[in-house]
């Protein structure tokens, strides 16, 4: 019984993705130049305990922008939501480690960086501070 524990527990922790992806050929160049966000505005989005590891939130800003926070064992980082293939909402992909992939196609992003793993393509990424236990993003 312990050792069936262990393995559940090993494959739930370990496997996160199974995408096998093929190269696509999408042109991701953005061709609407995203209206700028005031930058150095500071946006809360909770008490740490409110976003355990593993998970992601979803932050709306006025205007419609959209963040996705995550919770990377303890480290809070944080991205545009929308994925620019097809503007998938990254805040509803799997997250496994520092990467996420988006729910619709599964291209994969760091959420360090907001680099795509998947085609060559970023995302914006985001200052995060933590700070008397309270999450926030600088933008
Ligand atoms: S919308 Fe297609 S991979 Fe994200």
């Amino acid at each position: 019984m312990l050792a069936l524990r262990f393995w559940a527990g090993f494959w739930l922790h370990k496997t996160c993705f199974v995408t096998i992806h093929a190269m696509q050929s999408f042109n991701t160049d953005s061709d609407d130049a995203a209206t700028p966000l005031a930058t150095g505005r500071k946006v809360i989005v909770g008490a740490i305990n409110d976003l355990r590891p593993g998970e992601c939130v979803r932050i709306g800003l006025p205007g419609g922008e959209e963040l996705a926070v995550y919770n990377v064992d303890g480290e809070f980082y944080a991205t545009e939501n929308f994925c620019p293939h097809k503007g998938a909402p990254l805040s509803e992909g799997a997250l496994c480690g520092h990467i996420v992939e988006c729910g619709w196609h599964g291209w994969q992003f760091d959420v360090r960086t907001g680099e795509c793993l998947t085609v060559r393509d970023k995302i914006r990424s985001y200052e995060v501070r933590v700070e008397d236990g309270v999450v926030s993003v600088i933008l």
